[in-house]
């Protein structure tokens, strides 16, 4: 039995691994859903077995409880509230870690060695930062509470005694195996959850999502060595690499360093900075039906989706748009910045929606190149993705972040509703340029319009 048991697990786990491969890239993701759901059936089916003398109740209810709030959750949930979800969800992968360990420590007559103390501890701690910040995060992305960055002075200081009082009560729960200095490990952690996340600000929130999904991973790992888990221990390691992974290459491709991003103020700096000169400078505006005709005379033209497309949710009238145009002879492409709306893969996920082709869809390394011989670059909702500041203004925040050279297109059109900055809550001087032409208005009623005057 004990060996079918390992053998389930380790199918499972494979599963796990397969659905991450699967998932690197959009031709393979559903099958990498696929994947990770019967992984996770499978793990979840397999652990009944595993237990001495499950109460199936309770766990069946349990399992109901979430799989109707999960399926109610997945249907309602907007494109563009998924990373205060992914938020939300983070939080309960670290309670329930802190409430294993807990169970653990208070689990009479079962006395636990030097290294399971440790594990204990670890998946503890982690856990309880994890809960506390991913519930700030998620106020913060949701705008229901804690939006604002908050700083103040000693603040790295008040950071450092905590963790070093937390570290202590971890020693004397070691030492002493007191399930009172363990409490109060995890209550100090709770505490550094909430001062560590609240200078941060919006701007780096979906980093740090992407940070606390990987110390939920770790989190998990930790309690998997515990429970003598090898699929939690497994599926949690590979939580945590991808959510380190994919902190990375977010910061990489907003030019930020994690550490800067941990110790905070960024968003809190740039949106107050706004769009300043705004007001003085000229730029040209045109309607729909403008932008239409220039488009149907291109022989080439670069779309930079960003976040108001998805906001305004355009991609599908995009995609008409596209098939008119090419049906026109136009060579219509797709240019994806890495970080352009809100989360990674945005932009994939909601083109693949419409079912825009992948080989119209171009990465920012394999596209930038062409944007000199563009026609016309046509930016819907995007904003700092396509600043040039980023590359010719050393003062900028922004400056250093790879940017979409849209500014090097023969006409570049801008849709958007007003003259306002974008996430990082800078002017952009792309809508001020000679052959730049802004289009007001909300995208999806942009689109559509464009849609008419083309047919
Ligand atoms: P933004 O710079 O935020 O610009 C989006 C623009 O869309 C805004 O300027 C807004 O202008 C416009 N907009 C909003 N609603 C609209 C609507 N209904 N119709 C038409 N336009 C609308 O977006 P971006 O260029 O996609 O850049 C993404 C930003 O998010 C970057 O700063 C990036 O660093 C940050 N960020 C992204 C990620 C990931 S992983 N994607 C992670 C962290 C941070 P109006 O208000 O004038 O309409």
């Amino acid at each position: 039995m004990q060996n079918l048991l390992a053998l389930l697990y380790l199918a499972s786990a494979v599963l796990f691994i397969l659905s991450l491969r699967g998932l690197s890239s959009p031709l393979t993701a559903r099958r990498g859903n696929l994947y990770g759901m019967t992984g996770m059936a499978l793990a979840v089916m397999t652990t009944f077995f595993v237990a001495d003398s499950p109460v199936i109740w309770l766990i069946v209810a349990a399992i109901a409880a979430g799989a109707v709030v999960g399926a109610w959750k997945a249907r309602t949930v907007a494109m563009t509230a998924m990373p205060e979800l992914v938020a939300a969800m983070h939080s309960l992968v670290g309670l329930s870690a802190v409430l294993i360990a807990v169970a653990a420590v208070y689990h009479a007559g079962v006395s636990h060695s030097g290294v399971q103390k440790i594990e204990l501890f670890i998946g503890a701690f982690i856990g309880a930062i994890t809960f506390t910040a991913s519930v700030i995060a998620y106020g913060k992305l949701s705008g229901k509470f804690g939006a604002r960055a908050i700083n103040f002075k000693g603040q790295h200081l008040l950071n450092l005694l905590l963790a070093l009082t937390m570290l202590g009560f971890g020693m004397a729960y070691f030492f002493t195996d007191s399930q009172a200095a363990f409490l109060m490990m995890v209550a100090i952690a709770l505490a550094l959850g909430v001062t560590l996340i609240i200078p941060i600000g919006g701007a780096d929130m979906p980093v740090v999502v992407s940070m606390l999904n990987s110390y939920s991973g770790w989190a998990a790992a930790g309690i998997g060595f515990t429970l003598e888990n090898p699929v939690l221990i497994i599926a949690g390691a590979c939580v945590g690499a991808s959510g380190a992974i994919l902190s990375y290459i977010m910061c990489k491709a907003m030019n930020r360093s994690i550490v800067s991003v941990l110790l905070g103020g960024f968003g809190a700096e740039a949106a107050t900075a706004g769009p300043a000169g705004s007001a003085q400078k000229n730029y040209r505006s045109g309607s729909a039906d403008d932008a239409a005709f220039l488009m149907e005379n291109a022989e080439k033209v670069i779309i930079i989706p960003g976040y108001g497309l998805a906001v305004s949710r355009a991609q599908h009238a995009l995609q008409e748009l596209t098939d008119l145009l090419t049906e026109r002879g136009v060579d219509v492409r797709y240019a994806i910045h890495p970080v352009a709306g809100r989360m990674p893969g945005h932009m994939n996920v909601l083109l693949a929606e419409a079912e825009v082709p992948y080989d119209k869809v171009f990465e920012m390394e394999e596209i930038n190149s062409e944007f000199g011989t563009a026609d016309v670059a046509l930016v819907i909702g995007a904003n700092d993705v396509v600043n040039p500041a980023a590359k010719n203004d050393p003062a900028s925040p922004i400056y250093g972040m790879p940017i979409l050279d849209a500014y090097k297109a023969r006409t570049v059109m801008v849709v958007k509703r007003s003259m306002n900055a974008g996430y990082a809550g800078l002017d952009n001087d792309l809508f001020y340029m000679d052959r730049t032409m802004m289009v007001f208005g909300d995208a999806k009623k942009v689109v559509e319009e464009m849609l008419q005057a083309v047919h």
